[in-house]
Protein backbone atom coordinates (compact mmCIF):
# COMPACT_ATOMS: atom_id res chain seq x y z
CA UNK A 1 0.00 0.00 0.00
CA UNK A 2 2.93 2.26 -0.19
CA UNK A 3 4.05 4.44 -3.23
CA UNK A 4 7.62 4.82 -3.79
CA UNK A 5 9.99 6.40 -1.30
CA UNK A 6 12.56 9.11 -1.45
CA UNK A 7 15.90 8.14 -0.45
CA UNK A 8 17.34 11.31 1.55
CA UNK A 9 17.87 11.68 5.06
CA UNK A 10 15.73 11.25 7.81
CA UNK A 11 13.26 14.61 8.42
CA UNK A 12 14.38 16.78 10.71
CA UNK A 13 12.78 16.41 13.86
CA UNK A 14 9.71 18.27 13.90
CA UNK A 15 10.53 20.16 17.77
CA UNK A 16 12.44 23.48 18.43
CA UNK A 17 13.02 23.80 14.24
CA UNK A 18 12.06 28.10 13.56
CA UNK A 19 14.93 28.22 11.31
CA UNK A 20 13.17 25.92 9.03
CA UNK A 21 12.31 27.62 5.95
CA UNK A 22 10.52 26.82 2.80
CA UNK A 23 13.96 25.68 0.51
CA UNK A 24 15.08 23.01 3.45
CA UNK A 25 11.69 21.66 3.95
CA UNK A 26 11.56 21.00 0.59
CA UNK A 27 14.78 19.59 0.05
CA UNK A 28 14.53 16.94 3.10
CA UNK A 29 12.22 13.54 2.64
CA UNK A 30 8.80 14.50 4.27
CA UNK A 31 6.87 11.58 5.76
CA UNK A 32 3.12 11.56 4.31
CA UNK A 33 0.24 9.75 5.07
CA UNK A 34 -2.33 9.28 2.80
CA UNK A 35 -5.76 8.58 4.06
CA UNK A 36 -6.89 8.12 0.67
CA UNK A 37 -9.38 4.51 -0.86
CA UNK A 38 -8.44 5.36 -4.40
CA UNK A 39 -4.61 3.49 -5.36
CA UNK A 40 -4.53 5.43 -9.16
CA UNK A 41 -5.17 8.98 -7.05
CA UNK A 42 -2.74 7.95 -4.70
CA UNK A 43 -0.19 7.43 -7.31
CA UNK A 44 -1.77 10.72 -9.19
CA UNK A 45 -0.85 12.46 -5.72
CA UNK A 46 2.39 11.11 -4.93
CA UNK A 47 3.46 11.86 -8.59
CA UNK A 48 2.21 15.26 -8.69
CA UNK A 49 4.68 15.64 -5.25
CA UNK A 50 7.52 14.45 -6.94
CA UNK A 51 6.69 16.73 -9.79
CA UNK A 52 7.00 19.48 -7.73
CA UNK A 53 10.22 18.35 -6.36
CA UNK A 54 9.12 17.05 -3.35
CA UNK A 55 11.13 13.88 -1.40
CA UNK A 56 8.51 11.89 0.16
CA UNK A 57 7.87 9.26 1.73
CA UNK A 58 4.44 8.34 1.49
CA UNK A 59 2.21 5.38 3.09
CA UNK A 60 -1.56 4.99 1.90
CA UNK A 61 -4.45 3.73 4.44
CA UNK A 62 -8.13 3.48 3.62
CA UNK A 63 -9.73 2.86 6.76
CA UNK A 64 -9.54 3.40 10.15
CA UNK A 65 -7.95 0.91 11.97
CA UNK A 66 -5.46 1.20 9.28
CA UNK A 67 -4.49 5.11 10.33
CA UNK A 68 -5.24 4.69 14.00
CA UNK A 69 -2.55 2.19 13.23
CA UNK A 70 -0.46 4.29 11.16
CA UNK A 71 -0.92 7.33 13.65
CA UNK A 72 1.24 5.33 16.16
CA UNK A 73 4.85 6.57 13.38
CA UNK A 74 5.80 9.55 13.14
CA UNK A 75 4.20 11.89 10.26
CA UNK A 76 5.26 15.47 8.25
CA UNK A 77 1.94 15.48 7.20
CA UNK A 78 -1.86 13.71 6.69
CA UNK A 79 -2.83 14.40 3.46
CA UNK A 80 -6.94 13.03 3.49
CA UNK A 81 -9.61 12.28 1.30
CA UNK A 82 -13.29 13.60 2.40
CA UNK A 83 -14.78 10.51 1.51
CA UNK A 84 -13.80 7.00 2.14
CA UNK A 85 -15.85 3.74 2.30
CA UNK A 86 -17.36 2.99 6.27
CA UNK A 87 -15.03 6.30 6.96
CA UNK A 88 -14.48 9.82 6.51
CA UNK A 89 -11.59 12.47 6.46
CA UNK A 90 -13.49 14.71 9.42
CA UNK A 91 -13.51 11.83 11.58
CA UNK A 92 -9.79 10.88 10.81
CA UNK A 93 -9.56 14.19 11.83
CA UNK A 94 -10.97 13.98 14.90
CA UNK A 95 -8.99 10.93 15.51
CA UNK A 96 -5.34 12.71 14.59
CA UNK A 97 -6.65 15.51 17.48
CA UNK A 98 -7.56 12.84 20.08
CA UNK A 99 -4.01 11.07 19.57
CA UNK A 100 -2.57 14.24 20.64
CA UNK A 101 -0.22 14.31 17.31
CA UNK A 102 0.79 17.70 16.24
CA UNK A 103 0.80 16.67 12.60
CA UNK A 104 -0.59 18.87 9.78
CA UNK A 105 -4.32 17.86 8.11
CA UNK A 106 -4.62 18.55 4.49
CA UNK A 107 -8.27 17.17 2.89
CA UNK A 108 -7.40 16.71 -0.66
CA UNK A 109 -11.19 15.44 -2.07
CA UNK A 110 -12.46 14.99 -5.68
CA UNK A 111 -15.59 17.23 -4.12
CA UNK A 112 -16.06 19.20 -0.96
CA UNK A 113 -18.79 21.30 -0.09
CA UNK A 114 -18.14 25.18 1.44
CA UNK A 115 -20.11 23.92 4.34
CA UNK A 116 -17.54 20.45 4.81
CA UNK A 117 -14.56 22.71 4.22
CA UNK A 118 -15.58 25.35 6.44
CA UNK A 119 -16.22 22.43 9.27
CA UNK A 120 -12.89 20.53 8.78
CA UNK A 121 -10.63 23.90 8.89
CA UNK A 122 -12.99 24.84 12.18
CA UNK A 123 -12.18 21.79 13.44
CA UNK A 124 -8.10 21.75 12.83
CA UNK A 125 -7.20 21.41 9.27
CA UNK A 126 -4.59 23.24 7.87
CA UNK A 127 -6.38 23.57 4.46
CA UNK A 128 -8.15 21.56 1.78
CA UNK A 129 -7.83 20.76 -1.66
CA UNK A 130 -9.44 19.43 -4.81
CA UNK A 131 -8.06 16.77 -7.10
CA UNK A 132 -8.70 18.68 -10.19
CA UNK A 133 -6.78 21.71 -8.87
CA UNK A 134 -3.51 20.19 -7.54
CA UNK A 135 -1.44 22.97 -8.93
CA UNK A 136 -1.99 24.50 -5.33
CA UNK A 137 -0.91 21.33 -3.62
CA UNK A 138 3.06 21.33 -3.15
CA UNK A 139 3.13 24.71 -2.22
CA UNK A 140 -0.16 24.51 0.56
CA UNK A 141 1.58 20.95 2.06
CA UNK A 142 4.98 22.90 2.43
CA UNK A 143 2.78 25.77 4.14
CA UNK A 144 1.22 23.52 6.13
CA UNK A 145 4.43 21.86 7.31
CA UNK A 146 5.82 25.04 8.10
CA UNK A 147 3.42 26.48 9.67
CA UNK A 148 2.63 23.72 12.20
CA UNK A 149 6.97 23.43 13.03
CA UNK A 150 6.99 27.04 13.53
CA UNK A 151 4.29 26.94 15.66
CA UNK A 152 5.74 23.68 17.85
CA UNK A 153 8.91 25.73 17.83
CA UNK A 154 7.12 28.87 19.34
CA UNK A 155 5.39 25.99 21.66
CA UNK A 156 8.50 24.98 23.06
CA UNK A 157 10.60 28.31 23.00
CA UNK A 158 7.20 29.60 25.65
CA UNK A 159 7.74 26.25 27.71
CA UNK A 160 11.72 27.07 27.75
CA UNK A 161 10.92 30.66 28.39
CA UNK A 162 8.58 29.59 31.30
CA UNK A 163 11.06 26.78 32.67
CA UNK A 164 13.67 29.28 32.48
CA UNK A 165 11.53 32.31 34.35
CA UNK A 166 11.15 29.36 37.15
CA UNK A 167 14.43 28.18 37.73
CA UNK A 168 15.44 31.82 37.81
CA UNK A 169 13.17 32.60 40.68
CA UNK A 170 14.43 29.04 42.74
CA UNK A 171 17.50 30.74 42.34
CA UNK A 172 16.82 34.46 43.49
CA UNK A 173 14.91 32.71 46.34
CA UNK A 174 17.96 30.05 47.13
CA UNK A 175 20.21 33.43 47.39
CA UNK A 176 18.15 34.81 49.72
CA UNK A 177 17.45 32.17 51.94
CA UNK A 178 21.83 31.43 51.93
CA UNK A 179 21.92 34.99 52.31
CA UNK A 180 20.27 34.68 55.75
CA UNK A 181 21.85 31.51 56.53
CA UNK A 182 25.16 33.43 56.50
CA UNK A 183 24.36 36.08 58.00
CA UNK A 184 23.02 34.36 60.93
CA UNK A 185 26.53 31.76 61.09
CA UNK A 186 28.31 35.15 60.67
CA UNK A 187 26.47 36.36 63.93
CA UNK A 188 27.05 32.63 65.91
CA UNK A 189 30.61 33.31 65.05
CA UNK A 190 30.94 36.44 66.43
CA UNK A 191 28.73 36.46 69.23
CA UNK A 192 30.92 33.07 70.70
CA UNK A 193 34.87 33.70 69.35
CA UNK A 194 34.75 38.04 69.23
CA UNK A 195 31.79 38.55 72.09
CA UNK A 196 33.89 35.66 74.18
CA UNK A 197 37.27 36.44 73.76
CA UNK A 198 36.18 40.19 74.14
CA UNK A 199 34.43 39.50 77.17
CA UNK A 200 37.01 37.77 78.26
CA UNK A 201 39.54 40.64 77.68
CA UNK A 202 37.27 43.44 79.78
CA UNK A 203 37.67 40.66 83.07
CA UNK A 204 41.36 40.34 82.74
CA UNK A 205 41.77 44.48 82.31
CA UNK A 206 39.59 45.22 85.38
CA UNK A 207 41.86 42.38 87.05
CA UNK A 208 44.56 44.15 86.34
CA UNK A 209 43.42 47.40 86.90
CA UNK A 210 42.29 46.12 90.95
CA UNK A 211 45.88 44.35 91.37
CA UNK A 212 47.99 47.43 89.89
CA UNK A 213 49.52 49.83 92.23
CA UNK A 214 50.79 51.97 89.10
CA UNK A 215 48.86 54.76 88.50
CA UNK A 216 50.18 54.68 85.12
CA UNK A 217 49.39 51.49 84.80
CA UNK A 218 45.30 51.93 86.19
CA UNK A 219 45.39 54.38 83.43
CA UNK A 220 46.50 52.44 80.80
CA UNK A 221 44.15 49.49 81.42
CA UNK A 222 40.93 52.08 82.28
CA UNK A 223 41.21 53.35 78.45
CA UNK A 224 42.34 49.93 77.11
CA UNK A 225 38.62 48.82 79.21
CA UNK A 226 36.71 51.79 77.03
CA UNK A 227 38.46 50.16 73.09
CA UNK A 228 36.85 46.83 74.92
CA UNK A 229 33.60 48.46 75.69
CA UNK A 230 33.75 50.01 72.06
CA UNK A 231 34.95 47.18 70.74
CA UNK A 232 31.72 45.02 72.20
CA UNK A 233 29.46 47.88 71.53
CA UNK A 234 30.79 47.57 67.72
CA UNK A 235 30.16 43.62 67.84
CA UNK A 236 26.29 43.88 69.15
CA UNK A 237 25.90 46.42 66.35
CA UNK A 238 26.78 44.57 63.62
CA UNK A 239 25.47 40.84 65.14
CA UNK A 240 21.88 42.58 64.61
CA UNK A 241 22.07 43.90 61.53
CA UNK A 242 23.16 40.41 60.41
CA UNK A 243 20.49 39.18 62.74
CA UNK A 244 18.00 41.22 64.67
CA UNK A 245 18.21 39.51 67.77
CA UNK A 246 15.12 41.54 68.64
CA UNK A 247 12.84 39.06 66.41
CA UNK A 248 13.15 36.86 69.62
CA UNK A 249 10.49 38.77 70.85
CA UNK A 250 8.39 38.63 68.29
CA UNK A 251 7.58 40.24 65.03
CA UNK A 252 5.24 43.37 67.04
CA UNK A 253 8.07 43.79 69.07
CA UNK A 254 10.80 44.15 66.57
CA UNK A 255 8.25 46.48 64.23
CA UNK A 256 7.56 48.55 67.28
CA UNK A 257 11.49 48.69 68.26
CA UNK A 258 12.61 49.66 64.24
CA UNK A 259 9.99 52.13 63.66
CA UNK A 260 10.75 54.26 66.85
CA UNK A 261 14.76 53.89 66.23
CA UNK A 262 13.47 55.38 62.34
CA UNK A 263 11.90 58.04 64.15
CA UNK A 264 14.88 58.96 66.24
CA UNK A 265 17.79 58.32 63.77
CA UNK A 266 16.16 60.15 60.95
CA UNK A 267 13.43 62.92 62.39
CA UNK A 268 10.53 61.43 60.29
CA UNK A 269 7.38 61.02 62.22
CA UNK A 270 6.87 57.69 61.76
CA UNK A 271 3.80 55.90 63.56
CA UNK A 272 3.19 51.92 64.20
CA UNK A 273 -0.27 50.46 64.51
CA UNK A 274 -1.20 46.97 65.01
CA UNK A 275 -3.86 45.19 66.03
CA UNK A 276 -2.33 41.91 66.39
CA UNK A 277 -0.70 40.84 70.14
CA UNK A 278 0.64 37.77 70.02
CA UNK A 279 -0.15 35.77 65.99
CA UNK A 280 1.51 32.42 65.22
CA UNK A 281 3.61 32.90 62.63
CA UNK A 282 4.91 29.74 60.07
CA UNK A 283 8.82 29.53 59.80
CA UNK A 284 10.78 32.57 58.26
CA UNK A 285 7.74 35.20 58.10
CA UNK A 286 8.96 37.08 60.84
CA UNK A 287 12.25 37.71 59.58
CA UNK A 288 10.87 38.11 55.68
CA UNK A 289 8.53 40.97 57.60
CA UNK A 290 11.43 42.40 59.09
CA UNK A 291 13.29 42.73 56.46
CA UNK A 292 10.56 44.04 54.40
CA UNK A 293 9.98 47.13 56.68
CA UNK A 294 13.78 47.28 57.13
CA UNK A 295 14.12 48.08 53.26
CA UNK A 296 11.04 49.71 52.79
CA UNK A 297 12.24 52.05 55.38
CA UNK A 298 16.02 52.24 53.98
CA UNK A 299 14.31 53.41 50.86
CA UNK A 300 11.90 56.00 52.34
CA UNK A 301 15.25 57.52 53.69
CA UNK A 302 17.35 57.30 50.61
CA UNK A 303 15.06 58.25 47.98
CA UNK A 304 11.33 59.49 49.49
CA UNK A 305 11.83 62.93 50.98
CA UNK A 306 9.28 62.47 53.67
CA UNK A 307 8.20 63.83 56.42
CA UNK A 308 5.47 60.71 57.97
CA UNK A 309 5.38 57.28 57.73
CA UNK A 310 2.87 54.46 59.03
CA UNK A 311 3.79 51.37 59.23
CA UNK A 312 0.43 48.87 59.97
CA UNK A 313 0.91 45.14 60.72
CA UNK A 314 -2.94 43.33 60.34
CA UNK A 315 -3.99 39.73 60.11
CA UNK A 316 -7.21 38.95 58.81
CA UNK A 317 -9.16 36.52 56.28
CA UNK A 318 -5.62 34.06 57.37
CA UNK A 319 -3.58 36.78 55.74
CA UNK A 320 -0.63 38.63 57.35
CA UNK A 321 -0.60 42.00 55.82
CA UNK A 322 2.55 44.61 56.28
CA UNK A 323 1.97 48.02 54.91
CA UNK A 324 4.84 50.89 55.10
CA UNK A 325 3.33 53.69 53.09
CA UNK A 326 4.91 57.31 53.17
CA UNK A 327 4.18 60.77 52.05
CA UNK A 328 7.30 61.75 49.84
CA UNK A 329 8.23 61.95 46.16
CA UNK A 330 6.68 58.81 45.10
CA UNK A 331 7.37 56.47 42.62
CA UNK A 332 7.18 55.80 38.88
CA UNK A 333 7.27 52.52 37.47
CA UNK A 334 10.71 53.09 35.51
CA UNK A 335 12.45 53.46 38.86
CA UNK A 336 11.62 50.08 39.44
CA UNK A 337 13.68 49.15 36.37
CA UNK A 338 16.62 50.46 36.79
CA UNK A 339 19.43 47.55 36.44
CA UNK A 340 21.21 47.89 39.35
CA UNK A 341 18.43 48.35 41.89
CA UNK A 342 17.74 45.18 43.51
CA UNK A 343 15.69 46.10 47.01
CA UNK A 344 12.28 45.69 46.08
CA UNK A 345 13.47 42.80 43.28
CA UNK A 346 14.86 40.96 46.50
CA UNK A 347 12.00 41.50 48.35
CA UNK A 348 9.38 40.48 45.68
CA UNK A 349 11.58 36.84 45.72
CA UNK A 350 12.21 37.20 49.54
CA UNK A 351 8.04 37.25 49.99
CA UNK A 352 8.03 33.97 47.56
CA UNK A 353 10.19 32.14 50.07
CA UNK A 354 6.94 32.12 52.23
CA UNK A 355 4.44 31.77 50.13
CA UNK A 356 3.42 35.85 49.79
CA UNK A 357 3.63 38.84 47.32
CA UNK A 358 4.95 42.10 47.59
CA UNK A 359 2.64 45.34 46.13
CA UNK A 360 3.33 48.44 45.55
CA UNK A 361 2.01 51.57 44.85
CA UNK A 362 1.95 55.46 44.09
CA UNK A 363 -0.09 57.50 42.78
CA UNK A 364 1.97 61.00 42.56
CA UNK A 365 2.73 61.60 45.58
CA UNK A 366 3.55 58.84 48.57
CA UNK A 367 4.18 55.26 47.83
CA UNK A 368 2.86 52.43 49.70
CA UNK A 369 4.83 48.89 50.00
CA UNK A 370 2.69 46.11 51.03
CA UNK A 371 3.60 42.63 51.80
CA UNK A 372 0.68 39.63 51.80
CA UNK A 373 1.62 36.69 53.07
CA UNK A 374 -1.30 33.97 53.36
CA UNK A 375 -0.70 32.15 56.68
CA UNK A 376 -2.36 28.49 55.43
CA UNK A 377 -4.71 27.32 58.21
CA UNK A 378 -2.22 28.66 60.69
CA UNK A 379 -4.03 32.22 61.06
CA UNK A 380 -4.88 33.72 64.17
CA UNK A 381 -3.38 31.38 66.36
CA UNK A 382 -3.84 33.73 69.40
CA UNK A 383 -1.73 32.76 72.36
CA UNK A 384 -2.75 35.79 75.27
CA UNK A 385 -0.60 34.07 77.46
CA UNK A 386 2.45 34.25 75.46
CA UNK A 387 2.38 38.14 74.65
CA UNK A 388 5.03 37.69 71.94
CA UNK A 389 4.49 36.24 68.69
CA UNK A 390 5.27 32.32 68.56
CA UNK A 391 7.71 31.14 65.99
CA UNK A 392 6.19 27.59 64.55
CA UNK A 393 9.80 25.99 64.61
CA UNK A 394 10.99 22.83 65.66
CA UNK A 395 14.05 24.30 67.64
CA UNK A 396 11.85 27.08 69.40
CA UNK A 397 15.28 27.86 72.10
CA UNK A 398 17.65 28.29 68.92
CA UNK A 399 17.66 31.65 67.83
CA UNK A 400 19.98 30.80 64.70
CA UNK A 401 16.98 28.69 63.47
CA UNK A 402 16.63 32.17 61.83
CA UNK A 403 18.81 31.56 59.32
CA UNK A 404 16.57 28.73 58.23
CA UNK A 405 13.73 30.51 55.81
N1 LIG B 1 9.63 55.11 49.18
C1 LIG B 1 10.12 55.51 47.99
N2 LIG B 1 9.90 56.78 47.55
C2 LIG B 1 10.38 57.18 46.34
N3 LIG B 1 11.08 56.41 45.50
C3 LIG B 1 11.35 55.14 45.89
C4 LIG B 1 10.89 54.62 47.14
N4 LIG B 1 11.27 53.34 47.24
C5 LIG B 1 11.96 53.05 46.12
N5 LIG B 1 12.00 54.14 45.29
C6 LIG B 1 12.60 54.20 43.93
O1 LIG B 1 12.67 52.89 43.44
C7 LIG B 1 14.00 52.58 43.07
C8 LIG B 1 14.30 51.12 43.33
O2 LIG B 1 14.40 50.82 44.70
P1 LIG B 1 15.26 49.59 45.21
O3 LIG B 1 14.87 48.42 44.38
O4 LIG B 1 15.08 49.48 46.67
O5 LIG B 1 16.74 49.95 44.82
P2 LIG B 1 17.76 51.02 45.43
O6 LIG B 1 17.20 51.50 46.74
O7 LIG B 1 19.02 50.26 45.60
O8 LIG B 1 17.87 52.11 44.40
C9 LIG B 1 14.86 53.54 43.88
O9 LIG B 1 16.09 53.77 43.25
C10 LIG B 1 14.01 54.77 43.93
O10 LIG B 1 14.13 55.54 42.76
MG1 LIG C 1 16.52 50.05 48.18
Amino acid sequence: MSAGAGTGAPAASRRGILRVMMSSTAERCLRVLHLEDSELDHELTYAQLRRGGLNVAMTRVDSEPGFLRALEQDWDVVLSDYNLPGFSGLVALDLLKASGASIPFLLLSGEIGEDAAVEAMRNGASDYLLKNNMARLVPALLHAVEANETRLAHRAADQELVQSRQRLRELAQHLQTSVEAERAAIAREIHDDVGGSLTALNFDLAWIARHSDSLAVRQRVASALETVAHAIEASQRVMHNLRPAILEQGLVAALQWMSSRFERRTGVACRFRTDCDALALPPGVPLVAYRTAQEALTNITKHAAATQVAIDLTLAAGTLTLEISDNGRGLRSADLQKARSFGIRGLHERAGTVGGWVDLSSHGRGTTLILSVPLDGADALFDPAAGVDILLRDEQSDPSAWGEL
